[in-house]
């Protein structure tokens, strides 16, 4: 070749590089800073089925139910919903006593339709996650009915049993139990079960590999359907010390640190995951994570290959009935989310069917402040790090009912301690008060639906009363209504789905020390959004290093900006800087 056609070859070689950006520019794209994944972004509302919405009048609510209001869930902006289970049960616990885990619960409806529903979901572009409860069983599954029928049977080692001839069995305390005591004596072998939760929700045996292919298989079933997501239920104590350990005087205080992260749990998550996770495109998160950060890493972080994301406890505990300190909820969620800002995902929420109502407990309840202070807590929901949890209700401000009367109460384990309670001699005024604020059957009323009888909810008797306050507070109403929490709570799931700045961006949290404002800021790849939440009933301006005159403006739940730079009564406000 001439050296005058080299030159040239060469010349257009460099200006073809140029163009093509082929010498490396760095990336700056969010897809080059973060690690996307669906269900980072996603927004999970949780439909507890029961409640929701009832079909044929049996005062339950169904499958069918939650099928005719589709078009309400899509409404919301939400991408994916958890349903609580659904399985055949005989519903000592409102479903998580599971008798077999391949059917549909008679009450909620048939196979048929579970899969109208899926397919529903599907169509608007809604995942559907499926809670799987396997620490434990019903007592009527056909495994433990086996179980108990002889030492020999080949199910006998699917649960945990204590020979009773043997020394007694080191106590174990039972969540759920009227004595508290997880080991139930049965004359039929002569033997202990043990039951964390009730006698009837019976503990299976996670060393036992056989058992541990039913679940997977089982799994596997529900993922073939096209499922998109299981919620492992309680899973942080399915694996235990099978010798029993006696555990030291008083544990049943902090039986969480006894329970949790028991031997080869990682293993069974690890096996698990190889089974099933790795095989489809479906989400994994358990209830609970542990005992410490490090816990929660392990079971999470990427490379373990365990599961996709925590889901802990400490911030849905803080709200107690007298109340709680903004300071602590502040240093609880900024730890958190420190703790996991390089690795790891976490689950960010307020509520779920084992609370009361989010804005009885971490807001203000009042005629005066629900509404502004519902949006307000939604606002924090949709504008942390982390996959927002939000549960079917909340979204319209739903109260708690406060029962006065224990017979309006429905919850297993409220009436087994009401009566735990009377054995013993307890103070039944102050455990009336107590369940009045934070039994979990003030988050599972009915939901409120419009203001004809029953809340529109059911033409027949409802399971549990439905709270009065729905000929006011319904979703009916709230439509028709442009300053409805309804309306803001879509509007800010709109604006989370439009800025990955909230998904994935850095928290960084400004006037620490302010015991009434939560501020903070959330930035990615150079963009930045400032957060302004006034917890508090009374005007308040946060100390904020932050010039917010010449930022925009995103939602505020007032409709308009704070004066003076001043926050209203449980104002939220969210400006792009
Ligand atoms: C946790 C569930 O969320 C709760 O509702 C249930 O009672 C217990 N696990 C036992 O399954």
């Amino acid at each position: 070749m001439k050296k005058s056609k080299l030159v040239f070859c060469i010349l257009l070689l460099v200006i073809f590089e140029a163009n093509m950006g082929c010498k490396a520019k760095p990336d700056t794209s969010v897809n080059a800073s973060v690690d996307r994944k669906w269900w980072k972004e996603a927004v999970v509302y949780q439909i507890y089925p029961r409640s929701f919405k009832d079909s044929d009048g049996d005062g339950i609510g169904d499958l069918k139910g939650i099928i005719s209001k589709l078009d309400y869930i899509k409404s919301l902006g939400i991408n994916v919903v958890w349903l609580n289970p659904i399985y055949s049960s005989p519903n000592d616990d409102n479903g998580y006593d599971v008798s077999d885990y391949r059917n549909i619960m008679k009450d909620f409806g048939t196979m048929a339709d579970f899969d109208l529903l899926l397919k529903g979901l599907h169509e608007r572009g809604i995942k559907l996650v499926m809670d799987l409860v396997v620490n434990h069983s019903s007592d009527e599954h056909a495994w433990f009915k086996q179980s108990k029928s002889s030492r020999n049977s080949p199910y006998r080692d699917y649960y945990h049993w204590w020979n009773a001839e043997r020394v007694k069995p080191a106590p174990r305390y039972s969540l759920f139990d009227v004595n508290h005591d997880a080991w139930k004596y049965d004359s039929l072998t002569n033997a202990y079960y043990l039951h964390y939760f009730s006698r009837k929700q019976p503990d299976l045996n996670w060393e036992n590999p056989k058992l541990r292919q039913e679940v997977y298989d089982i799994m596997k079933f529900w993922a073939a359907k096209g499922i998109d997501g299981f919620r492992l239920d309680a899973f942080q104590f399915a694996a235990k010390d099978t010798s029993f350990p006696v555990f030291p005087k008083g544990y049943e205080n902090d039986f969480v640190k006894y329970y949790a992260m028991g031997p080869h749990l990682h293993d069974y998550l690890k096996e698990m995951y190889q089974q099933v996770f790795s095989k489809y495109d479906v989400m994994s998160v358990a209830e609970g994570a542990g005992n410490s950060f490090q816990d929660a890493h392990d079971l999470v972080d990427a490379e373990r290959n365990e599961l996709n994301m925590a889901y802990a406890f400490e911030g849905v505990d803080i709200a107690k009935v007298n109340g709680y300190s903004l300071l602590h909820f502040k240093e609880v969620f900024s730890r958190w989310d420190s703790a996991f800002a390089e690795k790891g995902w976490l689950s960010v929420f307020l509520a779920n069917h084992d609370q009361a109502r989010l804005v009885s407990r971490f807001g203000n309840d009042s005629a005066a402040y629900r509404e502004v202070s519902s949006k307000m807590l939604s606002t924090f929901l949709m504008t942390m790090r982390g996959t927002p949890y939000y549960y079917n209700g909340d979204e319209l401000g739903m109260t708690n009912a406060g029962f006065t009367n224990i017979s309006e109460y429905r919850d297993m384990p409220t009436l087994n301690e009401y009566q735990h309670q009377k054995n013993i001699g307890g103070d039944m005024q102050q455990f009336m008060k107590r369940i009045q604020f934070e039994c979990r059957d003030n988050g599972r009323t009915p939901f409120q639906w419009n203001n004809t009888a029953n809340a529109g909810f059911t033409t027949g008797t409802p399971w549990i009363n439905i709270n009065p306050n729905y000929t006011s507070i319904n979703e009916a109403s709230q439509e028709n209504d442009p300053n409805s929490v309804l309306l803001y709570f879509r509007n800010i799931v709109k604006l989370r789905s439009q800025h990955l700045e909230l998904v994935y961006g850095k928290y960084q949290l400004l006037d620490k020390d302010n015991p009434k404002i939560y501020a903070y800021t959330r930035e990615l790849n150079g963009s930045k959004i400032l957060v302004l939440l006034n917890f508090t009933s009374s005007l308040e301006k946060p100390n904020i290093p932050v010039d917010i005159s010449k930022a925009k403006l995103l939602i505020d739940n007032y409709g308009s900006s704070p004066n003076d730079g001043k926050l209203r009564p449980y104002e939220a406000v969210v400006y792009q800087l």
